[in-house]
């Protein structure tokens, strides 16, 4: 597998596995032993970054991963993430966010639990709180790095000014934040501060939650608990219009040899070395397709050429729901 670099130290498999949708996110969650087995194939087929978050269940992710890696827990990275706020039931990505440093220390001792760990390889602030300064996010990371018990910091779907001021307390490993086809607005100005600051890129949704897949169209019926339901751009009409970016895939996908999964990663992968995409998936042969995506090389003249058709497709809907906009770009 190949490898590839976050931040100045982080040495990763060039593609990640994004286990959300093992718990949390798409519907009933399927069965945890099956995803046991699942994490374990893909470390034995070479994936060593794993990524999770307190608030994918909540608390279950965590405890998915930690148990079915720890065997193998000295040859893998495990990102993991703090900073939703706790409610009745636990955090739930609609009940705020809470980067207190006293819930940051809070948070990691459960997580250190869960991931039976010593120390998380890279933890990530999950979403910017308007409340408490990011030099005091950064701050009380910094401590928990010198306490052993963090080794790296990340921060996801923050904002320029925001990774700064992080950057310059505590240096930034990653950030953690949607790109893909079809979600690039991060060019303008996120990944060149990225590029000058030399922190990675770890591109979630690569696949656009399935959409970028052509697995799913305006037909396809998405389970009452599955909350892409609740982004406007998977409402039935935004995924009818967005067909086009598919069949877009789905072209040079032929000309390749290649499934439009694999074109859509490959594409995030041939942006920048420094970007490590986590697709998530919770079945072993979309995994290995997945990971196919690393054997597709895409030509300048394939980048252009998807560059060019690209830029005469309008995507449709919102990617977030309004309520949780103001949380992202902070
Ligand atoms: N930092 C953040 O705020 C944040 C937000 C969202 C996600 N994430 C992280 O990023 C990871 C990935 O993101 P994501 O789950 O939002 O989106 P994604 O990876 O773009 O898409 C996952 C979806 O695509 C399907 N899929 C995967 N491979 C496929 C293939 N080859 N063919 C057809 N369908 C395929 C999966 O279904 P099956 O399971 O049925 O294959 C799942 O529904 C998550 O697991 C999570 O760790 C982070």
């Amino acid at each position: 597998m190949r490898q590839r670099k976050l931040g100045q130290h982080l040495e990763v498999s060039a593609l990640g596995l994004g286990c959300m949708g093992m718990s949390f996110f798409y519907g009933q969650p399927p069965d945890t032993a099956e995803m046991t087995k699942l994490l374990r194939a893909a470390v034995d087929r070479g994936v060593t970054f794993f990524d999770t978050a307190e608030v994918y269940g909540p608390f279950t992710n965590e405890d998915l991963v930690g148990h079915a890696l720890a065997p193998v827990r000295d040859q893998v990275v495990i990102a993991t993430k703090f900073g939703i706020k706790h409610g009745e039931h636990g955090p739930t990505p609609m009940s705020g966010v809470d980067s207190r440093p006293e819930q940051i220390r809070r948070v990691t001792e459960a997580s250190l639990k869960r991931l039976r760990t010593e120390s998380i390889d890279l933890l990530y602030q999950h979403r910017v709180d308007p409340d408490v300064p990011i030099e005091d996010v950064a701050g009380t990371v910094k401590e928990l790095i010198t306490e052993g018990k963090v080794k790296h910091f990340g921060l996801s779907e923050a904002g320029a000014e925001t990774i700064r001021r992080a950057h310059a307390v505590q240096p930034v490993t990653a950030l953690q934040s949607e790109y893909s086809l079809w979600m690039r607005e991060h060019e303008t100005e996120i990944i060149p501060t990225l590029a000058e600051l030399g922190i990675g890129l770890v591109p979630y949704s690569p696949l656009g939650k399935g959409f970028l897949t052509g697995k799913i169209d305006s037909s396809t019926s998405l389970a009452d608990n599955d909350l892409r339901r609740l982004l406007p751009r998977f409402s039935p009409e935004a995924r009818e219009a967005n067909q086009a970016l598919v069949s877009l895939l789905r072209q040079i996908a032929d000309d390749k040899g290649a499934t439009p999964a694999q074109i859509a990663l490959a594409w995030v992968l041939a942006q920048k070395p420094w970007f490590v995409p986590i697709p998530g998936t919770t079945k072993l042969h979309r995994l290995e397709e997945n990971l196919g995506a690393l054997d597709v090389e895409l030509t300048t003249g394939d980048l252009r050429r998807i560059e060019e058709a690209a830029a005469d497709i309008r995507i449709q809907g919102e990617r977030l729901p309004e309520q949780l906009q103001s949380r992202f770009g902070r």
